[in-house]
């Protein structure tokens, strides 16, 4: 439920949720598509921000941005305090920096009493995860995590297919994530801000390609089977000769019940663009979803026509409907994505405000983000010891 709200909830709340956000600012484009996300139906209002690590920076970016000269700040920590102090002070934070900051910005947040909407990778290991989810909920908090291509409708409908049981018990998963942005040795050459950053791993994280995309596809392929992985039996390394940040992982994936699956992200794919692809094949059927026709789901039932849903078809359910925006064949895409997030959070705070309550939403959590972390240390560990590794659970999981 995107623009009208769940029963008038924004309504009888009263006014947009006041958002601060931390980095994204005019030169990044992800920043973009979350600040026109956050605002796109109104749920929220972005009033504040710190939009460098450089304070002079910062208040320059915003103040291009649009920003009140009040609320441009030179750092996190004196957002943070200076909203709480003002009767309309901030209600959440958007934190969109380079990956080495997300944990302890995410950290001072949730300590702040604000809700936070975190890009991905959420953290540098699965145990900042584990504390994250544990302040969120010790605080009362909620913590959505922008794995925005598990918010396009018909990845919602390929969802719902699987939880309404109409592929019967998912046996296997094929999930694929491909781009080209290594595909070169850009290390040679002379880098930008952000492949600096992106190519030092004590700032990127883990395994590059996994912080950039790959916990993109493992968030994915578990949203939509529904199904936590258990064990991996993962190839961690390079494509090309000599690169020292990891460019590519493949892996055999168990799931929780005994469904396979497979796994492979690379940046390292010449020619490639932004390419995921999803199958999830059932006892009775399988479905098959690809980025660059994100409008429209394959599903193909045994003995029956192979089907081609777009979204906006008129006999989806409702709440799939109204993942979109826009009439059949007008086109929708990330932002919408990101947008669908931003109103789900937002309806859920505002129903705890209002001492309601609404259905669950599906948004990414920090307990799925914790999942990933998990994930990707598993891959790593199989790498190092040559074969298959667990999955760590998060304690109480
Ligand atoms: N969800 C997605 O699909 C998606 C896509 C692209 C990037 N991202 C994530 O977004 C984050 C940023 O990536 P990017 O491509 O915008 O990087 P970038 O380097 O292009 O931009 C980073 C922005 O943050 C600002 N910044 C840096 N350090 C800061 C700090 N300490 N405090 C405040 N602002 C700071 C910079 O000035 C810049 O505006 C990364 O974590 C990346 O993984 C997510």
């Amino acid at each position: 439920m995107t623009t009208d709200g769940i029963g008038g909830l924004r309504e009888r709340f009263g006014r947009s949720l006041r958002l601060g956000i931390v980095g994204g600012g005019p030169d990044s484009w992800i920043g973009r598509m979350h600040r026109g996300a956050a605002e796109m139906d109104g749920w929220f209002r972005v009033v504040a921000g710190v939009l460098s690590s450089d304070p002079e920076r910062s208040h320059a970016a915003g103040l291009a941005l649009g920003l009140d000269p009040g609320r441009c700040y030179g750092s996190a920590a004196e957002m943070f305090a200076a909203e709480r102090s003002r009767t309309d002070g901030i209600d959440a934070v958007a934190i969109m920096t380079p990956n080495d900051t997300h944990y302890a910005y995410s950290a001072a947040a949730l300590d702040a009493g604000l809700d936070v909407v975190c890009d991905k990778p959420v953290t540098g290991n699965f145990a900042e995860a584990c504390d994250l989810a544990r302040r969120t909920r010790e605080r009362g908090r909620l913590f959505a995590i922008v794995h925005g291509y598990s918010a396009y409708p018909m990845i919602r409908y390929a969802r719902q297919l699987v939880r309404d049981g109409t592929l019967g018990r998912v046996r296997l998963t094929q999930v694929e994530y491909l781009q080209n942005g290594l595909a070169t040795m850009i290390e040679d050459g002379p880098l930008t801000a952000k492949q600096r950053w992106l190519l030092d791993p004590a700032r990127s994280g883990l395994a590059l390609v996994m912080g950039a995309i790959g916990c993109h596809a493992q968030h994915l392929a578990s949203f939509v089977a529904g199904l936590p992985a258990v064990r991996v039996a993962a190839d961690v390394g390079t494509l090309l000769p000599g690169r020292k940040v990891v460019d590519h992982v493949s892996a055999l994936v168990e799931y929780e019940g005994g469904a396979r699956g497979t796994f492979t992200a690379t940046q390292a794919s010449a020619g490639a663009e932004n390419d995921i692809r999803l199958k999830v094949h059932g006892e009775r059927g399988q479905i098959e979803w690809s980025h660059r026709t994100l409008s429209y789901l394959t599903v193909a039932m045994q003995g029956e026509p192979v089907k081609t849903i777009g979204r906006g078809d008129l006999y989806l359910p409702p709440e799939i409907l109204a993942a979109g925006r826009t009439p059949r064949g007008h086109p929708e895409g990330l932002r919408e994505a990101f947008a669908n997030i931003y109103a789900e959070i937002a309806q859920e705070r505002i129903a705890r405000s209002l001492g309601e309550s609404i259905p669950l939403s599906p948004y990414p959590r920090i307990e799925d983000g914790a999942h990933t972390m998990a994930f990707i240390e598993a891959c790593l560990a199989s790498q190092a010891q040559g074969g298959w590794a667990a999955v760590a659970k998060m304690p109480g999981h």
